[in-house]
């Protein structure tokens, strides 16, 4: 990674969602009442779940939505937690279909925009998902497009879903800047021959995986000024 490397020549700005638009520890977060002192490890085994279950049926050729994933991860991590409870579980399931953003993001879309920039999500998400996540932060007017994965039936990192984000906005891989919070995703995304961002939010460690980004930072807010936007 080098803080020298330009993103000038950048035709279009993608994003990734969870982790990175949209905070996906708010629905745990927002139950912390029903959780009690679980709600911490419920958030981070029902993430974790949740990214394995999309590499693993991946490799097992057995596609089914985001959504569905996510709530087998869900019961994985309750039943895991010793937590029997229905109406938590379709409360947490509610929460995620309306997870707040993180603070900074509507101000740089709107940066991004004003600059011309063309902006996109492109995620493992589900068309409902993505579309009730983007509607409820009302992020529509800040984005060109909301690419999910659903039409290829198959999960990042894998490179045809990178590929979506070339075919839908017309841009060559190399002029798109991508960005996620997801080391794996950032590095899945360089390995593909995006110019790559890494978000990095939760201090990981590098993944010792094909593809480096070009810059790693700590919130999007600082994304324009790489642009010089
Ligand atoms: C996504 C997951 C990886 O939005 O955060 O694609």
């Amino acid at each position: 990674m080098s803080d020298a490397a330009s993103l000038g020549n950048a035709g279009a700005c993608v994003f990734d969602a969870y982790g990175t638009l949209f905070d996906f520890a708010a629905a745990a977060d927002r139950c912390r009442d029903d959780l009690g002192d679980k709600a911490d490890e419920l958030n981070i085994l029902w993430r974790a779940k949740q990214l394995q279950y999309t590499w693993l049926r991946s490799l097992m050729g057995e596609y089914v939505e985001f959504w569905q994933i996510t709530g087998d991860a869900l019961d994985y991590a309750m039943e895991s937690l010793g937590i029997e409870d229905a109406a938590l579980r379709r409360k947490l399931m509610d929460l995620y279909l309306k997870l707040d953003t993180f603070p900074e993001i509507e101000d740089m879309l709107a940066r991004l925009k004003d600059g011309g920039m063309k902006t996109a999500i492109l995620s493992n998400g589900s068309p409902d998902m993505l579309k009730s996540a983007v509607e409820g932060a009302q992020l529509g007017e800040l984005l060109d497009a909301v690419i999910s994965v659903d039409s290829l039936r198959i999960y990042k990192p894998h490179p045809s879903v990178y590929q979506l984000a070339v075919d839908a906005l017309d841009v060559p891989a190399d002029r798109i800047c991508f960005m996620s919070s997801n080391a794996w995703d950032a590095n899945g995304a360089a390995a593909f021959g995006f110019q790559v961002v890494w978000c990095n939010r939760y201090a990981q460690k590098s993944e010792r995986l094909p593809g480096e980004p070009v810059h790693m930072i700590t919130t999007l807010a600082e994304l324009p000024a790489l642009l010089d936007l």
